[in-house]
């Protein structure tokens, strides 16, 4: 069901569909938009409002009417960062492209540096934009941000060894039909951790997953969404899917067969 014209090609990947989830980015949204339409003509745009109380998703009508590569999804109520991407996915699937990015709102992520993600996705199923490999940096964190994001990827790594140095990195692109390999209908992950779900999903399907360094510089204007609940939910997570995982190791090693994929 092909409602939308899904644009031009960029070359060896397809048709881009850049996914931006917004809550409360009334100060960001335009910024970001005509950013990304300069920086990557070819590529679509899909503003997934979580229906902001400070009217981002009018601002987003006004520049979808004005602009056919602007598309906007009108979601109900605010239910996470995931599930705002996991409808942006479904959608990007109706409409008939072949990659879905995903972009925070707050100019942390550059439009100006998408070019290195999808120039990676020509040889790769995921391409991860990355603040922890050489070349790749974080600009006005504070310490305890910063110290949260590296912890938090160090224990992903620990727990499950994924080969990934930032593992909730939010600027990602990725092949649709790659994300086929595994079931997203089961991904239940609301917050930040969702990033961290499909790095592991990714992973475990086997597929080719590539960081990329960038500039993540901390947003300017609005406010973060980055709360307790949102850490305690990565903790727990990624605390079982850690200890099952480790435990099959550990089963297999004592004559369990393939346990350790789980
Ligand atoms: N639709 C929707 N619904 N959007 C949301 C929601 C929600 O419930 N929560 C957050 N967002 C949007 C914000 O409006 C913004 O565009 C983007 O998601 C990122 O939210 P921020 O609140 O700016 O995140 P951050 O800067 O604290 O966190 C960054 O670092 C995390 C840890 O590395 C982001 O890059 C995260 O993606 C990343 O996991
Ligand atoms: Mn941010």
């Amino acid at each position: 069901m092909t409602t939308t014209p899904a644009g031009e090609d960029y070359p060896r990947i397809g048709k881009v569909l850049v996914i931006i989830p917004t809550y409360n980015e009334k100060d960001n949204v335009e910024s970001i938009v005509a950013r990304t339409r300069a920086a990557v003509p070819v590529a679509h745009i899909l503003v997934a409002d979580d229906n902001s109380p400070d009217g981002t998703g009018d601002i987003a009508d006004g520049l979808a009417a004005a602009d056919a590569n602007v598309h906007v999804l009108h979601r109900a109520g605010k239910e996470g960062l995931g599930m705002a991407y996991l409808a942006g996915f479904a959608w990007a699937r109706e409409h008939g492209y072949d990659v879905v990015v995903e972009m925070d709102a707050d100019g942390s992520h550059a439009p100006e540096q998408l070019h290195r993600l999808l120039d990676a996705l020509g040889e790769a199923d995921a391409v991860i934009g990355s603040r922890y490999v050489p070349g790749g940096k974080v600009v006005n964190w504070p310490a305890h941000r910063l110290l949260l994001s590296r912890g938090g990827s160090l224990y992903t790594r620990i727990l499950l060894g994924v080969p990934v140095r930032d593992t909730t990195a939010g600027y990602r692109a990725y092949r649709l039909d790659a994300l086929d390999k595994f079931d997203l209908g089961t991904v239940a992950s609301a917050g930040y951790c969702f990033q961290i779900d499909l790095t592991w999903r990714a992973v475990r399907a086997g597929l080719r997953v590539v960081e990329v360094p960038i500039t993540f510089a901390e947003r300017e204007r609005g406010a973060s969404k980055m709360g307790g609940s949102i850490v305690r939910e990565a903790l727990l997570r990624v605390g079982s899917w850690g200890v099952k995982h480790r435990a099959g190791q550990v089963a297999s090693l004592f004559g369990g067969k393939d346990k350790a994929r789980r």
